[in-house]
């Protein structure tokens, strides 16, 4: 997609479709709240306050109106979408208002628009998200179907204002980054575990360093082994797919922070469950078990392309989770990278073993503060549905940080409790902790387990197991990944770099 920012008043805008953020208006109100609005009623004759008057439009957050011939426009087309009440707008609507225009204009083949902004609406953080949402809802997940056309993509998008583009273009250009990145993240979940095995995945993050200059070090099943990396090795030793670690470093033109980001992230290409296997229905979902390290990855490829000042390393154990005859065993006894030993009771609760492993190499590599991203536990779907990510930590200040971050990305974060007595639910009379902790609360005794892997090291876990993929599409993302968590990952380095 082409992204363009311009200066441009309403009757001049040209191309195929003009779309204009509209929102709520009162029964009965005469004010339309929006100048851009206010020119198109005064150009057409009235034809705006003539839509709100019958109540066809009504302007509910992304509700869409595709208009012909508008009297007044230089465009053949004009797209009204819902903003809802102006006092409630946020820069993530517009965003999401972005790519529900793109959405529904590219179902009618229509590929280029442009999106005009009034001067009150016309500043960064909208520009930012509109960007982002454009390039997001471009997004498809047909490139295996052979009679699928590849020319569904949407050609043209700009951003119109009456003045002042000059001076958003970062923000446009930021915002690209991040819809690229989320993309990015989007095609690696969606693919799935035969065309995607550890090996290629490997494969797609060296093409990453390769591209972005950032550093990397693969860490292979014999350097492992060497190391003690007990957890991960266990969980891999299940698959014909050998287990790799990919660790990158973004180092910034100068060091001046002391803070050492870490970001980690679980990719199982496909979880089985292994010997505890999982029931076959919906078991074809667990291809996108490593949409937390495609996030990582994600969120490297932005940080690499923004820059921001600050030392930032990435982590992603890749295996595949399988049963056969090597496969570990529930009562296996596993020696973690840490010395902690690990009593498997459920193979399939293989995130967190391969996560503990990650969580202490990334430790010893010199990070001072950790966040991890997992597609952990069926359970953070039980408490939080499809909603919100599970955010959980052992630091109350990052972990505001960290919503704060969330917030501005435009995501939904959920603050989840860390108690100590969810250690005593992970007891294990054989080993020193075992990696299930029975029946309730599974979403927080999968986290304590991490926690014990961080230990006083600041450190973030975001449950993404219920967020991670859309099953019910919406008017700005169709069915499938989400890349959820790249955009507050790079939020988050940005604003970690800017404090410090
Ligand atoms: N990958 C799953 C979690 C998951 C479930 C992700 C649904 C996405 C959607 C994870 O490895 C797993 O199987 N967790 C188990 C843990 C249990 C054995 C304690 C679960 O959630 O059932
Ligand atoms: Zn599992
Ligand atoms: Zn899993």
């Amino acid at each position: 997609m082409n992204l363009e920012l311009i200066d441009a008043k309403v009757p001049e805008i040209q191309g195929a479709v003009l779309v204009l953020p509209a929102f709520e208006v009162k029964k009965g109100s005469n004010d339309l709240q929006s100048s851009g609005l206010d020119e198109v009623d005064r150009v057409s004759g009235g034809l705006v306050r003539e839509l709100y008057r019958t109540g066809e439009f009504k302007g509910k957050a992304l509700e869409a109106l595709l208009l012909h011939r508008v009297y007044g426009l230089h465009t053949p087309r004009l797209l009204l979408i819902g903003c809802g009440e102006r006092e409630k707008l946020t820069p993530a609507l517009l965003g999401k208002l972005a790519g529900t225009a793109v959405r529904t204009l590219k179902q009618k083949s229509l590929m280029d628009a442009t999106l005009y902004l009034d001067a009150l609406m016309a500043e960064e953080g909208n520009v930012a998200e509109i960007a982002s949402g454009a390039v997001a809802g471009d997004f498809e997940v047909h490139h295996l179907k052979t009679q699928e056309k590849d020319d569904k993509i949407f050609a043209q998008f700009r951003i119109a204002m009456d003045g002042g583009a000059a001076m958003l273009q970062g923000a446009m250009q930021k915002g690209k980054i991040l819809g690229e990145a989320q993309n990015y993240a989007r095609d690696l979940a969606n693919m799935p575990g035969n065309l995607l095995p550890p090996r290629e995945l490997v494969e797609k993050a060296k093409e990453l360093a390769r591209q972005t200059a950032v550093q990397v070090d693969i860490l292979y099943r014999s350097r492992m082994e060497e190391l003690g990396m007990g957890a991960l090795l266990a969980v891999a030793q299940g698959s014909e797919e050998p287990p790799f670690l990919v660790h990158m470093v973004y180092e910034p033109d100068s060091v001046t922070s002391p803070i050492h980001l870490g970001l980690i992230g679980k990719a199982v290409t496909f979880d089985s469950g292994g010997i505890s296997i999982k029931p076959s229905d919906g078991m074809e979902k667990m291809k996108y078990d490593m949409a937390g390290g495609a996030a990582v990855l994600g969120a490297m490829r932005a940080i690499a392309a923004l820059r921001p000042n600050m030392r930032i390393s990435s982590f992603v154990p890749i295996v595949e989770n399988m049963p056969s005859g090597k496969a570990m065993r529930p009562g296996d006894i596993l020696k973690s990278l840490s010395g902690k030993t690990i009593e498997v009771l459920n193979t399939d609760a293989e995130g967190r073993l391969i996560l503990a492993d990650a969580i202490t190499y990334a430790k010893q590599q010199g990070c001072t503060h950790l966040v991890d991203a997992a597609t952990l536990t069926g359970a953070i779907a039980v408490a939080l549905g499809y909603e919100h990510v599970g955010l959980f930590s052992n630091n109350d200040a990052f972990s505001a940080q960290i919503s704060e971050a969330a917030k501005a990305a435009g995501e939904r974060f959920w603050p989840m409790p860390l108690d100590d007595e969810y250690k005593e639910y992970l007891k294990s009379d054989f080993a020193d902790i075992a990696n299930i902790g029975g029946r309730w609360g599974g979403a927080c005794t999968a986290a304590k387990f991490l926690e014990e892997f961080a230990g006083d090291t600041p450190w973030a876990h975001l449950d993404i197991a219920g967020t991670a993929w859309l099953e019910n599409p919406k008017p700005y993302m169709p069915k499938g990944p989400t890349g959820v968590a790249v955009k507050t990952f790079v939020e988050l380095a940005v604003r970690m770099a800017h404090r410090s």
